[in-house]
């Protein structure tokens, strides 16, 4: 009954439909429905065929929620009934910001796919510490972090350090996101330029501050190989943890909506599943902690992200689209 819920609201405006289904779902969950209506698979994803462990976290399964599904941290226990067995919440930057002007998302429903320039609108890091503290759900919650729009150089820099210090009690591990194709500038941090002293300064805080969850970079599908290298390079020289690949794309496949196909954003969803799933196999190591992401719809999907490397799987459209019922058809 959800999924038909969550189909018709998928008939408004994206970004309406997107707040009303997690207000539903919210709602749902506060009033005990999600468990009448046995959407809470929880106890059955939770098999011990299911988990992995990564250093001290534990992980009830390897199906987690991207980031931007929840950027202010307002549904973590709603979403964590479904059964993920992680969320990753932001982007989150440290002062609150508005994003690009509406409309901003589009979804191509022939083709199952999205696109965005939102620009990390979000209420800031104090709100969504605030939200973190108060969460009642036990699973593992990651924060992904990233840079105010205005911010340039060192302070962009700074940005990522201070959303460090405002959550590093409250979260289990950090995405530095260095690839939105939405606010200018930041995926040049990819670059050789930048990446050691964005590196360099995270390191040298989370010692400081004895965080010692982990620390994964989420990275764009549209670098080049010897990019993409160098950020491996680099993670391992300062010891950190993994990749997250990958965010939104920049390309325009000849299938997409011919409406959308000016739209400027990053697309998501089936139409990137090819180009994340090599940029993935490309950047995965046996040493890294490694989280597949891109077009994930199905139980295949999910599969094939793994045996290209990846130990989590996260899903972002593939949630939007199918709504609560994709958990069960990939876990079940
Ligand atoms: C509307 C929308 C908003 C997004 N917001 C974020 C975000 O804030 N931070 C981030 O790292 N990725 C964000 N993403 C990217 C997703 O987390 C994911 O990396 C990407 O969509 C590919 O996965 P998918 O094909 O399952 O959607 C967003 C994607 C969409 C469609």
């Amino acid at each position: 009954m959800i999924d038909l819920i969550f189909k018709l609201l998928r008939l408004l405006e994206p970004e309406i439909s997107h707040v009303l289904s997690l207000k539903l779902l919210k709602l749902a969950h506060n009033i005990g429905l999600l468990r009448l209506l046995s959407l809470s698979y929880s106890a059955n994803h939770f098999s011990e065929k299911n988990k992995f462990s990564y250093e001290k976290l534990k992980f009830n399964n390897r199906l987690g929620i991207a980031a931007g599904i929840d950027k202010n941290g307002d549904y973590i226990d709603a979403l964590g009934a479904l059964g993920f067995g992680f969320l990753e919440i932001g982007t989150v930057t440290p002062k609150p910001q508005l994003g690009n002007p509406k409309p901003r998302v589009f979804r191509d429903q022939k083709n199952f796919s999205v696109i965005n320039r939102l620009g990390f609108n979000n209420k800031g890091v104090k709100y969504v510490a605030h939200n973190l503290k108060k969460r009642n759900y036990s699973g593992v919650v990651g924060a992904n972090i990233g840079a105010n729009k205005n911010s340039v150089g060192q302070d962009r820099i700074n940005d990522y350090i201070i959303c460090i210090k405002e959550l590093h009690q409250y979260v289990d591990y950090f995405t530095i996101n260095i690839s939105s194709p939405n606010t200018p500038n930041l995926r040049d941090l990819h670059s050789k330029e930048y990446i050691s002293d964005l590196l360099a300064s995270i390191k040298h805080e989370i010692e400081a501050l004895g965080f010692t969850g982990p620390i994964l970079i989420k990275i764009s599908p549209d670098e080049q190989l010897n990019v993409l290298e160098n950020i491996l390079q680099e993670v391992k020289r300062f010891r950190l943890d993994g990749i997250i690949a990958t965010n939104s794309s920049t390309i325009r496949p000849n299938k997409l909506d011919k409406n959308l196909q000016n739209e400027e954003g990053g697309l998501s969803g089936k139409l990137i599943y090819k180009l994340s799933t090599d940029i993935l196999e490309k950047v995965a190591d046996k040493d890294l902690l490694i989280i597949g992401v891109g077009g994930v719809f199905s139980k295949e999907d999910f599969k094939e992200k793994i045996s290209n490397g990846a130990n989590l799987v996260q899903v972002y459209s593939g949630f939007i689209f199918k709504g609560p019922s994709l958990i069960k058809t990939i876990l079940g």
